[in-house]
């Protein structure tokens, strides 16, 4: 049976065999604690974090001055001369953090089970960095940059993972006449810095109905502050994008109207690189009631949020996301402080891919779900999951789904034979998890 398994492509296995296997296995217990960053956490019915995951706590990559995602967050605080640099802020935030103090209404996606990690009900990993917006501005930041891991379910791809950076931004400025004056002179100056650069931007009015200035703002203000926030990002990406290689091409950027529950107006920042635009962040004049909630008086802020491995990727010419966890020395020799470079890949092992498909159990199974017993079970080698087939059977109702994981390592070439033991493993985790029946 073994032996048969392991030739096929597709993993068939019997409605014998499960059945069986259903008699001997039960679903495992949950621990009563999850591990994360040398503590102890109780776990409850909604703890979902793997340990997969929780080793990724702690790795710090952001803070490596010679790992392309610390050379980034360098360069952006260098950048941002006089902000105060954030990098050491704990991921377990509670959810009132990460979603409630920022507006985020109740029954947002993001707050799922299938989407965000929780430790048990008051806890969880945070999805993004502006889960810090309320306590920075509250520590009496006024300019300020903060870098850190975020944690979120994703499909498996070569530009999703789990665990990835992002940097928040804001500038708060005083709502009075010497915070106007400094407002003013500020958008003058890096007015006429852009003036002179080589930058082509394609730009939007700072307010419109649908993107409207909050009712608690003079919307001149408000106008003034959302300019500000412009040239600076403007000012940022010309940084990022115009001073590598000869090219004589403008930097172009253009700006987007868009959605964020804790900021309005809000906007989105689209860069054209390499014959493509590129969506790398999003920003917004803060919602007063965060500020409020932070106790800031008499203040106005913009603020952003920026993904670095995004630019990383596109900077560094780093294919697959995966690369940014090696520790393989082919890939850390590579860089530099300071120096943005072009990644020269060192392997190109062919992939291997096999299909599952099972039937899904009554208590279903999320397509997240799924992703995280691959990874938990294979680790870095899967290099992506697709869902291929969901059949739906007409006269009985069940549903099937069929999955294509595709087996690479970045460092090694990897045998039939691994691969295969690979998928079965992956297959009796998903059986004894989920309960799911595999197709045969
Ligand atoms: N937190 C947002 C995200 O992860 C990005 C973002 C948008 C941050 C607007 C901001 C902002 O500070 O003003 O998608």
């Amino acid at each position: 049976m073994t032996a048969l398994l392991c030739r096929l492509p597709t993993l068939h296995l019997t409605h014998a065999s499960f059945s069986l296997s259903r008699r001997l296995l039960s679903r495992p217990a949950r621990p009563p604690t999850v591990s994360l960053l040398g503590e102890e956490y109780p776990t409850d019915d909604v703890t979902n974090v793997t340990s997969s995951i929780a080793e990724k706590l702690g790795r710090d990559l952001h803070r490596q001055p010679a790992h392309p995602l610390g050379i980034i967050r360098a360069l952006i605080e260098t950048h941002f001369a006089g902000f105060t640099a954030i990098s050491d802020v704990s991921p377990v935030v509670t959810p009132a953090l990460n979603f409630d103090d920022l507006g985020f209404p109740a029954d947002h996606p993001g707050r799922a089970l299938s989407d965000s990690y929780y430790i048990n009900r008051g806890l969880m990993l945070r999805t993004h960095t502006s889960a810090h917006e309320v306590e920075t501005f509250r520590a009496g930041e006024r300019k300020w940059l903060l870098s850190a891991d975020v944690y979120r379910r994703d499909e498996i791809d070569a530009s999703h993972y789990p665990v990835f950076h992002q940097m928040e931004g804001a500038r708060v400025f005083s709502n009075d006449k010497a915070g106007l004056q400094e407002l003013t002179n500020d958008t003058a100056r890096l007015a006429a810095e852009l003036e002179r650069a080589n930058i082509e931007i394609e730009d939007i009015p700072h307010i419109s109905s649908t993107n409207p200035v909050q009712p608690e703002h003079d919307p001149q203000t408000s106008a003034l502050v959302a300019h500000h926030l412009k040239l600076s990002l403007n000012s940022l990406i010309l940084k990022l994008f115009g001073g590598h290689g000869a090219s004589t091409e403008p930097v172009r950027v253009r700006w987007i109207e868009a959605y964020f529950p804790f900021t309005s107006p809000s906007y989105e920042v689209e860069v054209f690189y390499r014959g493509k635009w590129l969506e790398i962040l999003g920003c917004g004049v803060v919602k007063q009631s965060t500020l409020d909630r932070a106790n800031v008086p008499n203040s106005i802020s913009w603020a952003f949020g920026l993904g670095l491995e995004r630019l990383a990727m596109f900077l560094f010419s780093i294919p697959d996301i995966r690369l940014f966890w090696s520790q393989d020395e082919r890939f850390l020799s590579q860089f530099s402080p300071g120096r943005v470079t072009t990644f020269k890949p060192y392997s190109k092992y062919p992939p291997n891919s096999r299909d599952i498909s099972f039937w899904l159990s009554a208590s279903g199974m999320h397509d997240n779900d799924f992703c995280d017993v691959v990874r938990d079970t294979v680790g870095d080698i899967a290099e992506s999951v697709e869902m291929i087939d969901h059949f739906i059977h007409p006269k009985t109702g069940r549903s099937s789904k069929c999955f294509r994981i595709n087996y690479r390592s970045m460092d090694k070439s990897l045998t039939d034979e691994e691969a295969n033991t690979l998928h079965q493993q992956v297959a009796s985790r998903v059986r004894e998890k989920f309960g799911v029946e595999i197709r045969d």
